[in-house]
């Protein structure tokens, strides 16, 4: 396999109820991981990038959270709406998506 232009990690961290720091599978991240699988299908980018769903990633207050390598970009609040964006202009246009960017005081 040639290695990837971008890796995509989606957060699909699970904690119980009450948990102090929450989890982004508790604010529908696995749904995210879902619209990522249909737009990676929809635009043929598993010969491009790499996508992976991943266990906690730090923020987890402000989730779903998905991180961009190489640029080190972290999304935060992505909802699956969000995805078709973020595949568009980041993942195909190499120009980060500003609106969704995890502000520099969290990461
Ligand atoms: S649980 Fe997703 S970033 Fe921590």
């Amino acid at each position: 396999m040639p290695r990837p232009s971008k890796h995509v990690f989606v957060c699909t961290q699970h904690r119980p109820e009450g948990h102090p720091r929450g989890s982004c599978a508790q604010v529908n991240s696995p749904a995210v991981m879902e619209a990522f699988l249909a737009a990676f299908q929809e635009h043929d980018l598993w010969g491009v990038h790499k996508l992976a769903q991943t266990s906690c990633i730090g923020p987890c207050a402000n989730g779903p959270s998905v991180l961009v390598y190489p640029e080190s970009t972290m999304y935060v609040g992505v909802k699956p709406e969000d995805v078709r964006e973020i595949v568009e202009k980041h993942l195909k246009g190499g120009e980060v998506v500003e609106r969704l960017k995890a502000p520099a005081d969290l990461w």
